[in-house]
C-alpha cells in the first residue's frame, strides 16, 4: 500500500485503451482506423479523415455529402462570440485567444449539454469541428485588425478555412488558389490525430471528470501550445531565422550538442526510425514550393540541417529524426499563414483526434483519470505557532 508504478512522463504507462490510431514507433508506422497515414495524406480528403476517425470508416460518397452538409451547417459562430475577442490585446498570441474563446464556448452550450447522451456527444464533435476554422480564422483577423470573414458554406473544408483568414470585404473577387487548399488539406490529414499524446491525453483527463467538452478541448489546446509539442512549428521558423544561412548550421549543430539549444522539429518520444508525417511533409513542401515558384532558402538551410542530423553520430545514436513540425512551417509559410498562427492550424486539425478520444472515452465506461505520485517531502511533523518560528 503506498507504492505505485513510478513512471515520470508515462514513458511505459497506457492510460487507456483505443480503437482509433495505431503507432509502432520502431517501424515508424502510424495507423488511422487501420489506414496508413500516408495513404490518407495522399488520396483522402481531411473531412473523410475526420468521419474516419469519429466513426471507425471511411464514409461512403453518400456518407461523406451528408457529413459536409452537416458541418457546412454549424461553421457560424454565436454573434456574441464576437465579443469575447474584443477582451483581448490586438498583440495578443492567437493561441490565447483559442484557448480563451474556445473555453468559451462552454457558455453557449453548457445547460442543454448532457455528456451522457450520444445525440449530445455527437453534436458536439460535429459543432467543435465545424466552428473551429471559423474561430481560428477570426483569431486571426482580430490580431491584425481586419473585420471577421463570414464562412463560404459552398467551399471545401481548408478552402474556406483559406477563405476565412485572407479575403477582405475590398475583393469580392478574391478566390483561394487550389493549389494551397489542398496543401492546406494535407496538412491537417497529417495533424489530425496522434493517440496519447500531451494534449490528447489532457482532453482525456479533463473529460475523465465529466467536464463540459468545450472547455476540455480548450485545455487541449493549452497543453499543445508548448514548443515541445505543437508550438513546435513555430519554434522551427524561428530557429531558422536565427541560423540564417547555410554557412551557420554547423555552427549551431555545435551548440545543439552541448545541449545550448535544442533542434526543434528533431525528436519525438515514440518515433525512434522516423516520423511517417515528415516523409510526406516534405513531399508536400517540396511541391508547393514548385507549384508556386518559390525558391525559399530557408528549405536548402532546413536541408542542410537534416542532413548533418541524419550523419552525425550525435544524431544517429539519439535516433533524432525530423518529425511532422520540422517543414510544416516552410509549406505555411509558402501559403501565406503569419507564424504565430502556425499552432492554431495544428490545434485546428487536432480538434478532430481530441473530440474523437472523448467520445470513445464516453461511450464505454471509464474511471476519473487520477495518477499516483512518489511523495519525496517531509514525514510528518508537528505545527510551529507563528512567533516560534
Ligand atoms: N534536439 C536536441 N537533442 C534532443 C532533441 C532535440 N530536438 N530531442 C531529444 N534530444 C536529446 C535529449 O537531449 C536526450 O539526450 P541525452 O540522452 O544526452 O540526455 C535524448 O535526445 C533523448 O531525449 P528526451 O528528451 O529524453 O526525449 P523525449 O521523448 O522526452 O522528448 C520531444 C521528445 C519531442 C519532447 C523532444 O525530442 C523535443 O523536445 N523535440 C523538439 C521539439 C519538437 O520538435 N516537438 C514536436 C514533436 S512532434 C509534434 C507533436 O507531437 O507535437
Amino acid at each position: 500500500k503506498g507504492y505505485f508504478t513510478y513512471d515520470p512522463g508515462f514513458m511505459a504507462t497506457s492510460a487507456c485503451e483505443s480503437k482509433i490510431t495505431f503507432i509502432d514507433g520502431d517501424q515508424g508506422i502510424l495507423l488511422h482506423r487501420g489506414y496508413p497515414i500516408g495513404q490518407l495524406a495522399e488520396q483522402a480528403e481531411y473531412l473523410e479523415v475526420c468521419y474516419l476517425l469519429l466513426n471507425g470508416e471511411l464514409p461512403n460518397a453518400e456518407q461523406k455529402a451528408e457529413f459536409a452538409k452537416l458541418i457546412n451547417s454549424h461553421t457560424m459562430v454565436n454573434d456574441q462570440l464576437r465579443k469575447f475577442f474584443e477582451g483581448f490585446r490586438r498583440d495578443a498570441h492567437p493561441m490565447a485567444i483559442m484557448c480563451g474563446v474556445v473555453g468559451a464556448l462552454s457558455a453557449f452550450y453548457h445547460d442543454n449539454l448532457d455528456v451522457n447522451d450520444s445525440k449530445h456527444r455527437e453534436i458536439t464533435a460535429i459543432r467543435l469541428i465545424a466552428k473551429i476554422p471559423t474561430i481560428a480564422a477570426m483569431s486571426y483577423k482580430y490580431t491584425v485588425g481586419q473585420p471577421f470573414v463570414y464562412p463560404r458554406n459552398d467551399l471545401g473544408y481548408a478552402e474556406n478555412f483559406l477563405h476565412m483568414m485572407f479575403s477582405v470585404p475590398a475583393d469580392p473577387n478574391y478566390k483561394v488558389n487550389p493549389v494551397l487548399a489542398k496543401a492546406m488539406d494535407r496538412i491537417f490529414t497529417l495533424h489530425a490525430d496522434h493517440e496519447q499524446n500531451a494534449s490528447t491525453s489532457t482532453v482525456r483527463l479533463a473529460g475523465s471528470t465529466g467536464a463540459n467538452p468545450y472547455a476540455c478541448i480548450s485545455a487541449g489546446i493549452a497543453a499543445l501550445w508548448g514548443p515541445a509539442h505543437g508550438g513546435a512549428n513555430e519554434a522551427v521558423l524561428k530557429m531558422l531565422d536565427e541560423i540564417g544561412t547555410v554557412e551557420n548550421v554547423a555552427g549551431f549543430m555545435e551548440k545543439v550538442k552541448t545541449k545550448e539549444v535544442k533542434l526543434m522539429g528533431f525528436g519525438h518520444r515514440v518515433y525512434k526510425n522516423f516520423d511517417p508525417r515528415a516523409k510526406v511533409m516534405k513531399q508536400t513542401c517540396d511541391e508547393v514550393l514548385a507549384a508556386l515558384g518559390i525558391n525559399d532558402p530557408q528549405l536548402a538551410l532546413a536541408m542542410e540541417l537534416e542532413r548533418i542530423a541524419l550523419s552525425d553520430p550525435y544524431f544517429v545514436e539519439r535516433k533524432l529524426y525530423p518529425n511532422v513540425d520540422f517543414y510544416s512551417g516552410i509549406i505555411l509559410k509558402a501559403i501565406g499563414i503569419p507564424t504565430a498562427m502556425f499552432t492554431v492550424i495544428f490545434a485546428l486539425a487536432r480538434t478532430v483526434g481530441w473530440i474523437s478520444h472523448w467520445l470513445e472515452m464516453h461511450s464505454a465506461s471509464y474511471k476519473i483519470g487520477r495518477p499516483r505520485q512518489l511523495y519525496t517531502g517531509y514525514t510528518q511533523r508537528d505545527f510551529v505557532p507563528v512567533d516560534k518560528r
